[in-house]
């Protein structure tokens, strides 16, 4: 599997984190690498048994090496498998966490050709304190129009962790050995195709 996030203030990341904790606990072994750090070749995208992406959205769009990173991927011929997640604060109402339900990922998936085998958004870090001065603004004016919090003292973790948890393991299920043969009668254990 390869394994790729791309964040600015470390929610995705934790994201990544805690989704590869979770295969661990499974015996699958799968690093997160930061996309900002490097972009992988198409050829090593190619020859992965599964892509998982946890992506970022900063104004309105995901992140500028996450953008990169989709546009290697729809380019490949024969594209293994991906699992992809948007990280957003507007997926913190309800309905707007789905593939259906999210813009930010309807326009990722129908707008670059993805067949995503599992697409979902999460929910991520609101913290005023954090951000430089017009992003504190614009954010704030982003609450106001939304309902959200607008006390630039507020720090909120609107990740649902269970959520992030079933999302990992739907993807230690798409791991599984696939089993290519019903069982012989005589109770013989199928055969199983390599992993
Ligand atoms: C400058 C800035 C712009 C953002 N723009 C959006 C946005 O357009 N839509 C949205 O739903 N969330 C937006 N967010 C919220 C982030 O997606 C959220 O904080 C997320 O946790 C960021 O992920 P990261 O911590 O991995 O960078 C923005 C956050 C910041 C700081």
């Amino acid at each position: 599997m390869e394994f790729f996030y791309a964040s600015r203030d470390g929610q995705s990341r934790k994201i990544a984190t805690h989704i590869a904790d979770r295969l661990a606990e499974r015996g699958i072994v799968a690093r997160p690498v930061d996309l900002a750090e490097g972009q992988p070749e198409p050829a090593q995208l190619a020859q992965a048994p599964l892509v998982v992406a946890v992506l970022a959205v900063r104004y309105g769009r995901h992140l500028p090496e996450a953008v990169a990173f989709i546009d290697t991927f729809r380019k490949l011929k024969n594209p293994p498998p991906l699992a992809l997640a948007s990280v957003n604060l507007t997926a913190r109402k309800p309905g707007k966490d789905t593939a259906e339900g999210s813009a930010y990922l309807r326009k990722l998936i129908s707008g670059n050709g993805l067949k995503p085998v599992l697409a979902t958004a999460f929910a991520g870090r609101l913290n005023y304190p954090s951000y430089g001065f017009l992003d504190r603004h614009i954010i704030r004016f982003i609450m106001l129009l939304t309902g959200g919090p607008t006390d630039l003292t507020t720090v909120v973790e609107y990740t649902d962790w269970n959520k992030v948890d079933a999302f990992a393991e739907q993807i230690a299920k798409l791991c599984e050995p696939v089993a290519t043969e019903a069982p012989s009668p005589s109770g013989a254990p199928p055969t199983v195709a390599p992993s």
